[in-house]
């Protein structure tokens, strides 16, 4: 019988990618989603491009009444658990609101995992946890949770550090943390990505923005760091293998003996901001206007993953380059651009 899997947040950027590359495996899914950060529209469009329409739960992971239903009803062989507020800025204006989201929501599945008998649990983490570590690749034996910059970065470590003790107290309960690198990119169909409703943070949604005339230019963010060309470094992964990454996962959670297993989840390569818009210009034959603005505060120089364990224990080899995830991206926002 086909495997049943919870999924969090499953109408969001990663979610939603995630979810189908699980239908074209034959998974049986059942989203959960309050809508706070994506559109109902996500459903349909995961219907038309994979032909299936999974079981949509509109409501908060909070929700316990929600979530006894479903495990009453399913058998939840894992949970991908997704859900969670990721805004940096806003998590240092509104910390009891991410702190409550990111932590309650989490604690919310683990009482259902015991409760229901579903022992396993992937969790979306960041990279964002290795904090102001900077010996490079990040592997995921270093040390973490030292210099974490904001809220949202600590309730991913504190979500670790809950998951793994969880694990390790119950017997026969499986948690396996992702700590994802920069996720860029869309769906090839376009009808699938990110586009945040307030000006974005992120560096992929600000060019995109920019792309399409909503905003003028692209400040990039320092051009003085230890880097070949000046600018930060970082490692953006597409989407779509991001999403795969979760499907491998899934495979190995659901034969795993140990409790706690760790994978970053990147490309291994770090490319500069300016190698991005560089490569989103040729790739879409365009001239992104930018301007050099001063550092932004708490931004490391370079960050990018070791992916040898997942490699070798999960099987993951990404295989889009980081123009794919910039034509990929453009086809997405000018599909989508004044939809909202
Ligand atoms: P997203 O905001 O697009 O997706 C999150 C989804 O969760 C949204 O659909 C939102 O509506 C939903 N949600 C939020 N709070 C909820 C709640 N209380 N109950 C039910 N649904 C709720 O974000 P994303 O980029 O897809 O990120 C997914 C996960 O990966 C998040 O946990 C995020 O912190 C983590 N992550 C993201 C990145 C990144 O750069 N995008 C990097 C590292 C980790
Ligand atoms: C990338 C690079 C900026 C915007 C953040 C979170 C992290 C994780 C991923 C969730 C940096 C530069 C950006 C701009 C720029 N999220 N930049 N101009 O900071 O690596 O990571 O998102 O877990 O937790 O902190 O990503 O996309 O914000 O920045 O020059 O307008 O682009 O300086 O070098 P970051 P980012």
């Amino acid at each position: 019988m086909n495997k049943t899997v919870l999924v969090t947040g499953g109408l969001g950027f990663i979610g939603s990618h995630t979810v189908l590359d699980l239908l074209a495996n034959d998974y049986e899914v059942i989203i959960i989603d309050n809508l706070v950060n994506s559109h109902i529209e996500v459903l349909d469009h995961i219907a038309t491009i994979s032909g299936k329409k999974p079981l949509f739960f509109e409501a908060d992971v909070r929700n316990e009444e929600v979530l006894n239903k479903i495990f009453k009803e399913y058998h939840i062989d894992a949970i991908i658990h997704f859900a969670g507020l990721k805004a940096v800025g806003e998590s240092v204006k509104k910390p009891t609101l991410y702190y409550d989201v990111n932590i309650n929501t989490t604690l919310a599945l683990l009482k259902m995992m015991k409760k229901y008998n579903c022992h396993n649990i992937i969790f979306s983490s960041s990279a964002t946890v290795y904090g102001e570590s900077r010996e490079l690749p990040f592997t995921e034996n270093m040390n973490v949770g030292v210099g974490i910059k904001n809220p949202y970065g600590e309730t991913k470590y504190i979500n670790e550090l809950l998951l793994k003790d969880f694990a390790t107290s119950e017997d026969d309960m499986h948690v396996i943390l992702l700590r994802y690198f920069n996720p860029i990119g869309a769906h090839k169909s376009g009808l699938l990505g990110e586009d945040p409703k307030d000006i974005p943070n992120n560096l992929m949604p600000y060019v995109l923005k920019v792309a399409v005339g909503e905003l003028d230019h692209l400040t990039v963010f320092g051009d003085d760091y230890d880097t070949p060309d000046g600018t930060c470094i970082r490692d953006y992964i597409h989407v779509l293998d991001l999403a795969h990454g979760h499907v491998l996962a899934l495979s190995k959670i659901l034969g795993m003996k140990d409790k706690c297993e760790i994978y970053n989840l990147g490309t291994g390569k770090g490319s500069s901001v300016l190698e991005i818009v560089h490569a989103f210009n040729n790739v879409n034959h365009i001239k992104l206007p930018y301007v050099i603005g001063p550092r932004r505060e708490g931004d490391a120089a370079m960050s990018f993953a070791s992916i040898e364990k997942a490699r070798k224990e999960l099987g993951f080899e990404p295989i889009y380059t980081i123009e794919d995830a910039c034509l990929d991206a453009f086809n997405f926002i000018k599909k989508h651009v004044g939809k909202e």
